[in-house]
């Protein structure tokens, strides 16, 4: 869809790119400019740069670039329009009015009616039909009182095809509706089906108190332990939490986060109100994120299991990426909190939250665990793992105090200790910069399929040219269309902007480069930027650009005119572009 042009620079302009993106990362600055590592990639040293003059970004590491729209739209995996209304929300702005949108939130609570419904339908039969009496069983075996099940709004789909369907069908929503809604399935034969059988049900209800999605627990029967909502336009499970609902309104600035939903529900029970968990996914990014916004502080509660052990470890980074602080509890004689509080009761686990360790005590724990420190094989083995992990420290005062207390644990000289840690740290900081380069070396080899700017440097050139001259100076539309005709371009995708650019810059006052972001993906946006910032240090003026035309349209009549350039051209163009002081 087409927003209208003061739309979009208004929300620009609301949205200072800067501003946007130091939600998400640090920014440094540095000269006019700023950098941060790339949100996009993995990255130890900063080569994602933010122009604050025009607001555009661009990483020389991965060629992400574009504006505060291509940001949120990368970062927060979002469409155009999903991203734009993103950041009138955080703005404050009311989006502009049009049908195709309104279909599209027609449609979203079309489906969270029917989730409610369902919902309501699930809990209905739980709590006093007859149909329900499994269900009941089973979670009073589970020893979740009526209250709990109450305030989780828990259901039971009973043991029928179409119970669900049907209900539904007579509250007037269509098949479509209910595909869309992902309550049902199509069969084989064209008909529906209820796609919770014979489950017990957990409604996932997001900040606003929207049934969003299920989660459906097998019984007795079988399939899938957990059968959840797929993603739905109300629903993406890797940036929902399960009971956010209620552990935000908690005061505590601590989240307790569990692996599975039964789990939850038991610590809540247990009159912990900070609990929360994934929905059937491994921790995310935007997860911790989400995180953030409540708490400084996560306490890790995954199962006592292998899995669960390791899945730990990745939450540690994950959480501490997004600047939590990660404590871990360790549980002895059970299996995971639900087991732990009907076993030693809620005052018991409230002590194994006290006595949490932080992040580097579970590691260190991991470090010794399958080893016999008492021989001399396994204390090096252990001082090896801990040079690895010690190296992982950023802050030096944290790295110095661990350093101090493994040389007392090991009885080893703290010396040694800090020259085999700091050697370490030299070894990844040149591996770092290996992968940086071979990095950038993928990059230009991608770069060099685009068989283009391969074997036609010169019109290639020309075009970007042109292109970043119009981008500049869009009054000079006119005298450059009446030269050069689109069809004088070699590629097809800068023939597009070209295209594209002469089309805005007639139709609007208001115009830049960054607006042509309706018309193309992503990751075009990303080149479009590139060949914007590229340009911005050479000096392109009307002379240039005659030239420019010229060869193009030469270039028309004579195809075979075409240059290739060398391998080690390639190569120095791009050391030039990598030295280039941004
Ligand atoms: P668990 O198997 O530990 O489930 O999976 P649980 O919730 O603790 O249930 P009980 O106590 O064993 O009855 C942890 C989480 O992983 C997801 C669910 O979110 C579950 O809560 N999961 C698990 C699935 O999505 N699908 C599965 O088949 C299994
Ligand atoms: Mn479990």
């Amino acid at each position: 869809m087409a927003f209208p042009n003061q739309f979009i620079q208004e929300l620009k302009l609301n949205n200072p790119l800067d501003s946007v993106m130091s939600g998400y990362v640090s920014l440094i600055r540095r000269g006019r400019n700023c950098v941060c590592l790339c949100p996009f990639h993995s990255e130890k040293t900063p080569s994602c740069t933010v122009y604050l003059e025009n607001h555009s970004f661009y990483c020389f590491g991965c060629g992400a670039g574009g504006d505060v729209i291509t940001f949120i739209m990368k970062i927060e995996n979002l469409d155009y329009v999903e991203a734009v209304k993103f950041l009138a929300d955080r703005a404050g702005m009311t989006m502009p009015d049009d049908t195709s949108d309104r279909g599209a939130s027609m449609l979203r609570s079309r489906i969270l009616e029917m989730n409610r419904t369902a919902a309501r339908y699930f809990h209905d039969i739980l709590a006093h039909l007859p149909d329900g009496e499994k269900g009941r069983r089973y979670f009073a075996s589970r020893q979740l009182s009526g209250g709990t099940i109450i305030k989780y709004g828990l259901g039971y789909a009973p043991d029928d095809w179409h119970s669900l369907t049907n209900f539904m069908r007579s509250k007037g929503y269509s098949e479509e509706e209910l595909i869309g809604a992902n309550l049902c399935d199509r069969g084989r034969n064209g008909g529906l089906y209820d796609r919770f059988r014979d489950r017990v049900m957990f409604p996932i209800i997001d900040l606003r108190g929207n049934v969003i999605a299920f989660g459906g627990r097998v019984i007795d029967g079988e399939g899938a332990k957990y059968l959840n909502t797929s993603d739905t336009p109300v629903f993406k499970k890797s940036q929902n939490l399960f009971s956010l609902n209620f552990a935000k309104r908690s005061e505590e600035k601590r989240l307790i986060l569990a692996e599975g939903y039964m789990d939850v529900i038991s610590i809540n029970q247990a009159g912990f109100e900070n609990v929360v968990a994934t929905l059937g996914t491994a921790l995310t990014q935007e997860q911790a994120r989400l995180m953030s916004r409540y708490a400084n502080e996560i306490i890790i509660a995954y199962d006592s299991d292998g899995a669960g052990q390791k899945a730990t470890h990745k939450a540690i980074n994950l959480l501490s990426e997004a600047g939590l602080k990660t404590r871990i509890i360790r549980m002895e004689g059970a299996k995971d909190p639900d087991e732990y509080i009907k076993k030693f009761g809620a005052m018991r686990f409230k002590q194994l939250l006290d006595r949490s360790g932080g992040a580097m005590d579970f590691e260190l724990e991991k470090c010794r665990s399958g080893i016999d420190t008492d021989t001399d094989e396994g204390r090096i083995e252990y001082l090896k793992r801990c040079v690895r992990l010690l190296a992982d420290i950023n802050s030096p005062i944290e790295r110095e105090v661990y350093i101090g207390r493994i040389a007392d644990e090991t009885r080893v000289h703290k010396e040694m200790l800090i020259q085999q840690v700091n050697g370490e740290i030299k070894k990844r900081i040149r591996n770092d910069k290996n992968r940086q380069w071979t990095e950038i070396r993928t990059f230009q080899n991608k770069l060099r399929k685009d068989p283009d700017s391969y074997r036609h440097p010169k019109e290639y050139k020309a075009e970007t040219g042109i292109i970043a001259y119009l981008a500049a100076y869009p009054e000079e539309a006119g005298y450059i269309a009446s030269r050069l005709s689109p069809e004088c371009f070699v590629t097809e995708f800068h023939k597009r902007i070209y295209e594209k650019l002469l089309e805005k810059i007639n139709n609007s006052a208001f115009y830049d480069i960054l607006s042509l972001q309706s018309e193309f993906t992503a990751d075009e946006m990303g080149k479009i930027t590139e060949i914007a910032v590229n340009s911005k240090d050479v000096n392109i003026n009307k002379t240039a650009v005659d030239d420019f035309i010229k060869i193009l349209v030469e270039r028309g009549d004579d195809k075979k005119k075409a240059t290739e350039l060398s391998d080690e051209d390639f190569r120095n163009y791009f050391r030039d572009l990598q030295n280039r002081k941004p």
